[in-house]
């Protein structure tokens, strides 16, 4: 049997040819993401790793606002850092490697590792955080986009009012995301409410199809095709799909500064 990891890497694999015309809402929160990091104080970052970096929507940013940085851009699926090195082809100063975000192995320090939408996709946040913190320099930044527990709320409501529990991943709150940071840091998080408008409920569950995150919450039991169709109704035409996108900012303490 696979591991939910390989479970999970093989579905954005196979999505890596459909991902990019389906992915609005990653697509705005690495756009967002981006004009964070651009407020940051400071020299600009010289060592830079992204983690999940799918087809490159954040990458592009990253390469376009750190012209002179050296970018190692890493994903889980082979296919999507393919699609990724497509993308990016000719730009300097650029390696990509296969990586599970969880267990970092790319030789550091970075002054900033950056991901869009990724760490809702691993097992463990909080030991995560803390291996990708031990890849930082002094005052470096991890800089992470994340979907935050009211996200896709009205799907979630449909199946509560008819006592079934989405299948989709479970979430966490605000509050959670910031006490999965090692507290030696500093954390600012900002929130945004943003809303995607599929033609219906089976456009935005193709949709999540389509970019490979699909994979069903741990022990989540298939619906019956009644019941989908009875959800799918609930949510009606031109539904807004409801995401909460949080931006974590993290700095590394500065060295020296915890001595
Ligand atoms: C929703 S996509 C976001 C992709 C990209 N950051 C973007 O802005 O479009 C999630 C990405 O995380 C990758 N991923 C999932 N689990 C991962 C893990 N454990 N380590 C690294 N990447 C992972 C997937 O392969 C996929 O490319």
């Amino acid at each position: 049997m696979i591991s939910r990891q390989e479970a999970i890497a093989r579905r954005f694999g196979a999505a890596a040819a459909s991902y990019d015309a389906h992915s609005a809402p990653q697509r705005h929160a690495a756009s967002r993401l981006a004009t964070e990091l651009a407020t940051l104080s400071g020299p600009g970052p010289a060592r830079v790793l992204e983690i999940g970096c799918g087809t490159g929507h954040l990458s592009e940013h990253l390469r376009r606002a750190l012209p002179l940085a050296q970018l190692v851009l890493t994903d889980i699926a082979p296919a999507m850092l393919a699609a990724c090195a497509h993308r990016l082809a000719g730009a300097d100063k650029v390696r990509w490697a296969t990586m599970d975000a969880s267990r970092p192995d790319q030789s550091g320090p970075f002054d900033l590792i950056a991901g869009n939408l990724v760490v809702q996709w691993l097992d463990d946040l909080p030991t995560a955080l803390t291996a990708l913190s031990r890849c930082l320099a002094p005052g470096g930044t991890l800089a992470l986009s994340l979907l935050g527990e009211s996200t896709f709320a009205q799907w979630q409501a449909a199946h509560r009012a008819r006592g079934l529990t989405a299948g989709t991943l479970p979430l966490r709150s605000r509050a959670a995301y910031a006490a999965a940071f090692p507290p030696e840091g500093s954390l600012t998080l900002m929130q945004e409410i943003w809303h995607d408008e599929p033609r219906d409920g089976l456009e935005f569950l193709r949709s999540l199809r389509a970019i490979g995150a699909d994979a069903p919450a741990p022990g989540h039991r298939p619906l019956a095709a009644g019941q989908l169709r009875t959800l799918l109704r609930a949510l009606g035409p031109r539904p807004a799909i409801r995401y909460e996108f949080i931006y974590a900012l993290w700095q590394a303490p500065a060295r020296g500064s915890a001595e």
